[in-house]
Protein backbone atom coordinates (compact mmCIF):
# COMPACT_ATOMS: atom_id res chain seq x y z
CA UNK A 1 0.00 0.00 0.00
CA UNK A 2 1.04 3.54 -0.58
CA UNK A 3 0.71 6.37 1.41
CA UNK A 4 -2.75 6.88 1.85
CA UNK A 5 -2.53 10.97 -0.05
CA UNK A 6 -0.04 11.25 -2.08
CA UNK A 7 -1.04 10.57 -6.06
CA UNK A 8 1.10 10.94 -8.79
CA UNK A 9 0.38 11.62 -12.44
CA UNK A 10 2.13 9.63 -15.57
CA UNK A 11 2.35 10.31 -19.17
CA UNK A 12 4.31 10.95 -22.24
CA UNK A 13 4.42 14.61 -23.25
CA UNK A 14 1.50 16.66 -23.76
CA UNK A 15 -0.92 14.46 -22.06
CA UNK A 16 -2.24 17.85 -19.95
CA UNK A 17 -1.02 16.55 -16.64
CA UNK A 18 -0.52 20.39 -15.37
CA UNK A 19 -4.02 21.32 -16.20
CA UNK A 20 -5.75 17.86 -14.90
CA UNK A 21 -3.68 18.80 -11.65
CA UNK A 22 -4.89 21.85 -11.35
CA UNK A 23 -8.67 20.75 -11.34
CA UNK A 24 -7.85 17.73 -9.36
CA UNK A 25 -6.34 19.94 -6.60
CA UNK A 26 -9.41 22.43 -6.62
CA UNK A 27 -12.06 19.90 -6.47
CA UNK A 28 -10.13 18.20 -3.50
CA UNK A 29 -9.80 22.18 -1.47
CA UNK A 30 -13.57 22.36 -2.55
CA UNK A 31 -13.82 19.61 -0.16
CA UNK A 32 -11.57 21.39 2.57
CA UNK A 33 -8.66 19.27 2.23
CA UNK A 34 -5.11 20.91 1.91
CA UNK A 35 -3.68 19.99 -0.87
CA UNK A 36 0.55 20.64 -2.01
CA UNK A 37 0.58 20.45 -6.10
CA UNK A 38 4.61 19.74 -6.82
CA UNK A 39 6.13 18.28 -9.93
CA UNK A 40 9.59 16.70 -11.04
CA UNK A 41 12.58 16.99 -11.92
CA UNK A 42 11.76 19.62 -9.33
CA UNK A 43 9.46 20.50 -6.69
CA UNK A 44 12.32 21.99 -4.00
CA UNK A 45 14.90 24.46 -4.59
CA UNK A 46 17.60 21.39 -4.93
CA UNK A 47 16.01 20.02 -7.43
CA UNK A 48 14.85 22.63 -9.22
CA UNK A 49 18.28 23.44 -10.33
CA UNK A 50 18.94 19.65 -11.17
CA UNK A 51 15.95 20.01 -13.48
CA UNK A 52 17.40 22.68 -15.35
CA UNK A 53 20.34 19.93 -16.09
CA UNK A 54 17.82 17.57 -17.19
CA UNK A 55 15.46 19.52 -19.44
CA UNK A 56 17.18 21.85 -21.53
CA UNK A 57 20.08 20.84 -23.91
CA UNK A 58 21.70 17.95 -26.03
CA UNK A 59 19.40 15.13 -26.28
CA UNK A 60 22.85 13.55 -25.74
CA UNK A 61 24.57 15.68 -22.95
CA UNK A 62 24.32 12.75 -20.68
CA UNK A 63 25.29 9.26 -19.88
CA UNK A 64 22.14 7.50 -19.16
CA UNK A 65 23.40 6.37 -15.94
CA UNK A 66 24.48 10.12 -14.97
CA UNK A 67 20.91 11.18 -16.19
CA UNK A 68 19.48 8.40 -14.15
CA UNK A 69 21.33 9.56 -10.62
CA UNK A 70 20.52 12.95 -11.42
CA UNK A 71 16.51 12.47 -11.63
CA UNK A 72 17.05 10.24 -8.35
CA UNK A 73 19.29 12.68 -6.36
CA UNK A 74 16.53 15.40 -7.34
CA UNK A 75 13.89 12.74 -6.00
CA UNK A 76 15.05 12.48 -2.76
CA UNK A 77 15.51 16.48 -2.26
CA UNK A 78 11.76 16.32 -3.82
CA UNK A 79 10.83 13.60 -0.96
CA UNK A 80 12.91 14.73 2.22
CA UNK A 81 12.56 18.19 1.86
CA UNK A 82 8.47 18.34 0.66
CA UNK A 83 6.68 15.63 0.14
CA UNK A 84 7.36 13.51 3.24
CA UNK A 85 6.92 17.00 5.62
CA UNK A 86 3.41 17.83 3.42
CA UNK A 87 1.91 14.19 4.02
CA UNK A 88 3.64 14.55 7.61
CA UNK A 89 0.93 17.38 7.88
CA UNK A 90 -1.97 15.70 6.48
CA UNK A 91 -2.14 17.13 3.13
CA UNK A 92 -2.43 15.63 -0.21
CA UNK A 93 0.23 15.45 -2.07
CA UNK A 94 -0.46 15.68 -6.18
CA UNK A 95 2.99 15.00 -8.10
CA UNK A 96 3.33 15.83 -11.84
CA UNK A 97 5.31 12.71 -12.56
CA UNK A 98 7.43 10.60 -9.84
CA UNK A 99 9.25 6.93 -10.31
CA UNK A 100 7.17 5.59 -13.40
CA UNK A 101 8.80 8.56 -15.28
CA UNK A 102 12.30 7.39 -14.79
CA UNK A 103 11.33 3.76 -15.11
CA UNK A 104 9.66 4.51 -18.46
CA UNK A 105 12.34 7.50 -19.74
CA UNK A 106 15.42 6.32 -18.58
CA UNK A 107 14.56 2.47 -18.35
CA UNK A 108 15.83 1.52 -21.96
CA UNK A 109 19.29 3.12 -21.37
CA UNK A 110 20.32 1.20 -18.00
CA UNK A 111 18.37 -1.53 -17.60
CA UNK A 112 15.60 -2.37 -15.26
CA UNK A 113 18.02 -3.86 -11.96
CA UNK A 114 19.99 0.42 -11.81
CA UNK A 115 16.63 1.77 -11.68
CA UNK A 116 15.25 -0.73 -9.17
CA UNK A 117 17.95 -0.34 -6.68
CA UNK A 118 18.21 3.28 -7.20
CA UNK A 119 14.20 2.94 -6.14
CA UNK A 120 14.89 1.09 -3.20
CA UNK A 121 17.20 2.96 -1.88
CA UNK A 122 15.76 6.37 -2.73
CA UNK A 123 12.04 5.65 -2.45
CA UNK A 124 11.60 3.36 -0.37
CA UNK A 125 8.13 2.76 1.05
CA UNK A 126 7.26 6.19 0.06
CA UNK A 127 5.18 4.99 -3.18
CA UNK A 128 2.01 6.82 -4.05
CA UNK A 129 -1.74 5.56 -3.32
CA UNK A 130 -2.82 6.22 -6.73
CA UNK A 131 -0.84 6.48 -10.02
CA UNK A 132 -2.69 7.72 -12.77
CA UNK A 133 -1.50 7.67 -16.02
CA UNK A 134 -2.89 9.42 -18.72
CA UNK A 135 -2.58 8.11 -22.47
CA UNK A 136 -2.37 9.41 -25.36
CA UNK A 137 -1.19 8.51 -28.70
CA UNK A 138 2.36 9.49 -29.25
CA UNK A 139 1.82 12.26 -32.50
CA UNK A 140 -1.29 13.72 -30.74
CA UNK A 141 0.68 14.42 -27.54
CA UNK A 142 3.61 15.24 -29.49
CA UNK A 143 1.70 17.79 -31.55
CA UNK A 144 0.21 19.68 -27.75
CA UNK A 145 3.48 19.41 -26.77
CA UNK A 146 4.97 21.42 -29.31
CA UNK A 147 2.27 24.09 -29.57
CA UNK A 148 2.51 24.64 -26.04
CA UNK A 149 6.14 25.44 -26.36
CA UNK A 150 5.66 28.37 -28.85
CA UNK A 151 3.64 29.96 -26.27
CA UNK A 152 5.41 29.83 -23.19
CA UNK A 153 9.20 29.79 -25.48
CA UNK A 154 10.70 27.94 -22.87
CA UNK A 155 13.78 25.64 -23.74
CA UNK A 156 12.12 23.07 -21.49
CA UNK A 157 11.87 20.60 -24.68
CA UNK A 158 15.08 17.82 -24.28
CA UNK A 159 12.91 15.16 -23.86
CA UNK A 160 10.30 16.47 -26.40
CA UNK A 161 13.18 16.47 -29.03
CA UNK A 162 14.07 12.60 -28.98
CA UNK A 163 12.69 10.17 -31.61
CA UNK A 164 9.39 9.10 -32.38
CA UNK A 165 10.24 5.91 -31.45
CA UNK A 166 11.57 6.65 -27.82
CA UNK A 167 8.18 7.91 -27.77
CA UNK A 168 6.22 4.92 -28.78
CA UNK A 169 8.25 2.87 -26.41
CA UNK A 170 7.68 5.05 -23.55
CA UNK A 171 4.00 5.28 -24.17
CA UNK A 172 4.28 1.07 -23.89
CA UNK A 173 6.42 1.34 -20.92
CA UNK A 174 3.78 3.44 -18.84
CA UNK A 175 1.00 1.01 -20.00
CA UNK A 176 3.27 -2.17 -18.46
CA UNK A 177 3.28 -0.10 -15.31
CA UNK A 178 -0.33 -0.03 -14.87
CA UNK A 179 -0.38 -3.63 -16.22
CA UNK A 180 1.87 -5.10 -13.44
CA UNK A 181 0.68 -2.82 -10.73
CA UNK A 182 -2.97 -2.59 -11.40
CA UNK A 183 -3.61 -1.84 -7.50
CA UNK A 184 -1.53 1.22 -7.86
CA UNK A 185 -1.87 2.62 -11.16
CA UNK A 186 -4.98 3.35 -13.19
CA UNK A 187 -4.83 4.37 -16.84
CA UNK A 188 -6.99 7.37 -18.21
CA UNK A 189 -7.85 8.01 -21.51
CA UNK A 190 -6.33 11.43 -22.15
CA UNK A 191 -7.64 11.89 -25.54
CA UNK A 192 -11.13 13.57 -24.76
CA UNK A 193 -12.27 16.83 -23.69
CA UNK A 194 -10.75 18.55 -20.59
CA UNK A 195 -13.87 17.97 -18.77
CA UNK A 196 -14.11 14.47 -20.28
CA UNK A 197 -10.37 14.02 -18.07
CA UNK A 198 -11.07 15.98 -15.21
CA UNK A 199 -14.33 13.47 -14.78
CA UNK A 200 -12.45 9.95 -15.98
CA UNK A 201 -9.62 11.46 -12.74
CA UNK A 202 -12.17 11.92 -10.34
CA UNK A 203 -14.56 9.25 -10.41
CA UNK A 204 -10.70 7.69 -9.93
CA UNK A 205 -9.93 9.11 -7.04
CA UNK A 206 -13.01 8.60 -5.85
CA UNK A 207 -13.60 5.00 -6.28
CA UNK A 208 -9.77 4.17 -4.99
CA UNK A 209 -9.06 6.64 -2.23
CA UNK A 210 -12.08 6.66 -0.60
CA UNK A 211 -11.16 6.14 3.03
CA UNK A 212 -8.78 9.03 3.27
CA UNK A 213 -11.78 11.35 1.57
CA UNK A 214 -14.34 10.04 3.63
CA UNK A 215 -12.41 10.27 7.08
CA UNK A 216 -11.59 13.80 5.85
CA UNK A 217 -14.99 15.36 4.93
CA UNK A 218 -17.48 15.94 7.69
P1 LIG B 1 7.46 17.78 -17.69
O1 LIG B 1 7.61 18.19 -19.12
O2 LIG B 1 6.33 16.86 -17.46
O3 LIG B 1 7.55 18.92 -16.72
O4 LIG B 1 8.74 16.85 -17.33
C1 LIG B 1 10.02 17.20 -17.65
C2 LIG B 1 10.67 16.16 -18.52
O5 LIG B 1 11.47 15.28 -17.71
C3 LIG B 1 9.71 15.28 -19.28
O6 LIG B 1 10.09 15.35 -20.64
C4 LIG B 1 9.97 13.89 -18.76
C5 LIG B 1 11.33 13.94 -18.13
N1 LIG B 1 11.54 13.05 -16.98
C6 LIG B 1 12.39 11.95 -17.11
O7 LIG B 1 12.95 11.72 -18.18
N2 LIG B 1 12.60 11.15 -16.02
C7 LIG B 1 12.03 11.39 -14.80
O8 LIG B 1 12.25 10.64 -13.85
C8 LIG B 1 11.14 12.54 -14.68
C9 LIG B 1 10.49 12.84 -13.37
C10 LIG B 1 10.93 13.33 -15.80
Amino acid sequence: MGRARFITLEGGEGAGKSTQIQRLAEKLRARGEAVCVTREPGGAPGAEAIRQLLVTGETTRWSPKSEALLHFAARAEHLERTILPALARGEWVISDRFVDSTIAYQGPGVGPEFINELKEMVVGDAMPALTLILDLPVEQGLARAKSRQGKDNSAEDRYERMDLEFHEGLRQAFLNIAKNEPERCAVIDAGGTEEAVAAAIWQTVEQRLTPPLSQNSH
